[in-house]
């Protein structure tokens, strides 16, 4: 297990690494800033301009706006997870200086929530109003799938994800099917165009509402898990994808809160290669694992999973060809965390399943940079994590 790799050793993080109750949100101020912050410095990479085109609307992005890779043919993400933004003073605002101070670096093509964004009781619109305000005032569009936290106020889901879909800039689209049909809220397929054709799509990205908690009784884990309708929509959009696409699935990644049970499998397997820190004392799956691994290999076309909830886990594990990773703590100072505060940035290739991703930090340094699948299936040194 390839913990710590070049920084720490698991026992001087035991002592902070102890897991808190999700439910609570207790104050945690272990903050890892000074030692991860002394990280080899490296470059960022290359500057994109952020694309947003107002066109045709489409089937799948009712917004109208439309994502397109650059003439480099690279389109960039940073995923921003577990925010928990409340209104009281002082508590957010740090997590707000992190993400403006990442967005100034990365310039990225979209910013991407990963849930447990605003968790505040007394006024989400106006703290998603803020939230939302860091990647639109750069003009950067962004995308949310909710968390099991963002609906814990008194404020219901469903009107949760009306202020999320009302916001300028959002590409999330208002909810068109009953929770019988597909359950949740945030589930979306947002394409991303080709840099020369505009009308074609090249890569495909998958949102999921992973929901928030079940109401089985006899069951520990209280959190809930991707219901068999959803995954059912997955897979008629995507077999939809496909056969647009002549047959060849469109390279796809998927984004959503609460990890797969295939996390802790893939990272608890002899020989496991774990590019980043893994400190959550595990993995905070949902109750039941309900397929929608199984699903996306059936599909063929996501290549990577990302998702947050675990504060303390920032990793990347490949398994059967698909990398299982998670974002990188953003949030504020009224949830747990031992880790520095940051992102993950993900870095595609137009038409190509090949990824490359990393982690930036709050200190302005990053870390852990890897080629998905290379780092994890080539042997040549150039595809090691760097720094
Ligand atoms: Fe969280």
């Amino acid at each position: 297990m390839r913990l710590f790799n070049h920084l720490y050793n698991e026992k001087s993080f035991n002592h902070m690494s102890r897991k808190l109750s999700r439910r609570n949100f207790i104050k945690k101020t272990a903050i890892m800033a000074g030692t991860l912050g002394l990280a080899p410095s490296a470059a960022p990479s290359k500057i994109l301009s952020p694309c947003i085109m107002v066109g045709e609307q489409n089937e799948f992005n009712a917004t109208g706006r439309k994502l397109s890779f650059n003439r480099e043919g690279k389109f960039k993400i940073v995923q921003f997870t577990d925010i928990h933004a409340i209104e009281k003073k002082g508590e957010t605002d740090h997590a707000y200086d992190i993400m403006n101070r990442i967005l100034d670096i990365e310039m990225p093509d979209l910013v991407i929530y990963t849930g447990d964004v605003v968790t505040t009781d007394q006024n989400p619109k106006a703290i998603w109003e803020k939230v939302a305000n860091i990647p639109t005032s750069r003009g950067i569009p962004f995308a949310v799938a909710l968390g099991n936290h963002d609906s814990d106020g008194r404020v219901p889901r469903d009107k949760i994800y009306e202020i999320v879909t009302g916001l300028k800039g959002c590409l999330n689209t208002p909810k068109k099917e009953s929770i019988e049909e597909v359950y949740g809220y945030s589930n979306q397929v947002i394409p991303i165009y080709k840099s020369v054709n505009p009308d074609e799509k090249a890569n495909i990205i998958y949102l999921f509402d992973s929901n928030d908690y079940h109401n089985l009784p006899d069951i520990a884990v209280k959190d809930d898990w991707i219901r068999s309708n959803q995954i059912e929509w997955y897979l008629n959009q995507s077999k939809a994808l496909t056969k647009e696409n002549m047959g060849k699935p469109y390279p796809a990644l998927a984004f959503f809160h609460i990890p797969l049970h295939e996390y802790r499998f893939a990272a608890t397997a002899p020989g496991a290669k774990i590019m980043g820190w893994r400190l959550d004392n595990g993995e905070g799956v949902g109750a039941y694992n309900s397929g929608l691994f199984s699903a996306f290999l059936e599909c063929g076309d996501v290549k990577g999973v990302f998702v947050g909830h675990d504060h303390d886990n920032s990793y990347v594990v490949h398994h059967q060809g698909i990398a299982l990773a998670y974002g990188h703590f953003s949030g504020g100072l009224n949830t747990y965390h031992a880790l520095c505060r940051g992102a993950r940035v993900i870095e595609l290739t137009e038409s190509e399943e090949v990824f490359d991703t990393w982690v930036r930090l709050e200190t302005g340094r990053y870390l852990y940079r890897i080629t998905v699948p290379h780092t994890f299936t080539s042997n040549d040194p150039k595809y090691r994590p760097y720094p």
